[in-house]
């Protein structure tokens, strides 16, 4: 379910960062002490305060962010924590190497919460949200080279269409893809606001109208996000990787917002399972309680799905 944009300024600063789905995620993984944990997306340190605390004096957090920023909030509110914690900038796609680099060749805990952080959407400046003004951009790795803007204005327009509707399903693609083509010949679409109002006008909406549940650009907004940061090739390489990672009795969570990404999840943990390396601990996906979704609205998309590690059949 996508999120009620009307509610989103209001909730999104009144609730910072809180992370979704604590309470689930601390019964599901259950960190001892002592273990070594993996957040591989450590945004502004929610869930890591949580391991942390769990892992005391001799326990080891390992915390990866592409978006350096994010990573320095986290370490900012992770100081003071008792366990030994090391924090990197890297993409979970490298996780492999990453760990090879530390020196580790298992870990009792990978986790990863899927998607942007609420600084990320606040920031207009970060491009990301269509509710801001800003430039075109959708970056969370700064260093990458390319920016929604770029797509928006290099893209032929069926792969446009093909993109908007892969990562997001949306049923006007074409007709939204159509008119950037058009609206782009009058100048480069370089700023959120330009585009939300393109894709209003593609689905014969009124940006202003809050008669929506769903602002319309949302699914737009979303499959270029999801292009930009390639966060569905990123995933696939995190699911491949994470069974040779993981010790015995090892858990792997992952939390994620939309069907496009909750797939590729269910079906790599399916696929783990009937190869007998994993067993699933969420028959069905774990969504947030009524108290919840009602505090934090990003929550009410999340579905948290948890396995662990068996060991290899013989
Ligand atoms: C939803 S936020 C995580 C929030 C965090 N769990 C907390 O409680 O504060 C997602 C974070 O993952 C990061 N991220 C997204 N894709 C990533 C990837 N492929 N590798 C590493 N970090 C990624 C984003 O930059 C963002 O900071």
């Amino acid at each position: 379910m996508l999120q009620d944009w009307r509610t989103l300024h209001v909730d999104q600063e009144f609730v910072g960062h809180t992370p979704v789905l604590p309470q689930q995620v601390a019964r599901l993984i259950s960190v001892s002490s002592g273990e070594t944990v993996v957040d591989t997306t450590v945004g502004l340190g929610g869930h890591s305060s949580l391991f942390a605390t769990a892992l005391g004096n001799d326990g080891r957090l390992i915390a990866l962010d592409v978006d350096p920023a994010n990573l320095a909030e986290a370490e900012r509110r992770l100081a003071g924590q008792p366990c030994r914690i090391q924090l990197i900038q890297s993409n979970f796609a490298c996780l492999r190497d990453v760990l090879a680099d530390l020196g580790v060749d298992r870990v009792d805990v990978v986790f990863a919460d899927l998607g942007v952080s609420s600084t990320q959407l606040d920031e207009s400046d970060r491009g990301f949200s269509f509710l801001r003004d800003g430039p075109l951009d959708m970056r969370m790795d700064p260093s990458l080279e390319t920016s929604a803007a770029d797509l928006v204005n290099r893209m032929k327009e069926k792969e446009l269409g093909d993109l908007i509707y892969r990562n997001s399903q949306e049923r006007a693609s074409r007709r939204i893809a159509r008119l950037i083509c058009l609206r782009r010949k009058e100048g480069r679409i370089t700023t959120t606001d330009r585009l939300a109002r393109i894709v209003a006008e593609a689905l014969g909406v009124s940006p202003e109208s809050r008669r929506h549940k769903i602002h319309p650009a949302t699914r737009t907004f979303q499959a270029l996000r999801i292009a930009v940061n390639d966060e569905i090739g990123a995933l696939g390489k995190l699911l491949d990787t994470v069974p040779d990672l993981l010790s015995l009795g090892g858990r792997f969570g992952v939390i994620s917002f939309h069907s496009i990404e909750d797939r590729p999840v269910k079906l790599a943990f399916r696929k783990g399972a009937s190869e007998g390396k994993y067993e699933i601990l969420t028959k069905k996906p774990v969504a947030a309680e009524e108290d919840e979704r009602l505090a934090n609205p990003r929550s009410r998309s999340a579905k948290l799905r948890v396995v662990r590690r068996l060991p290899d059949a013989r």
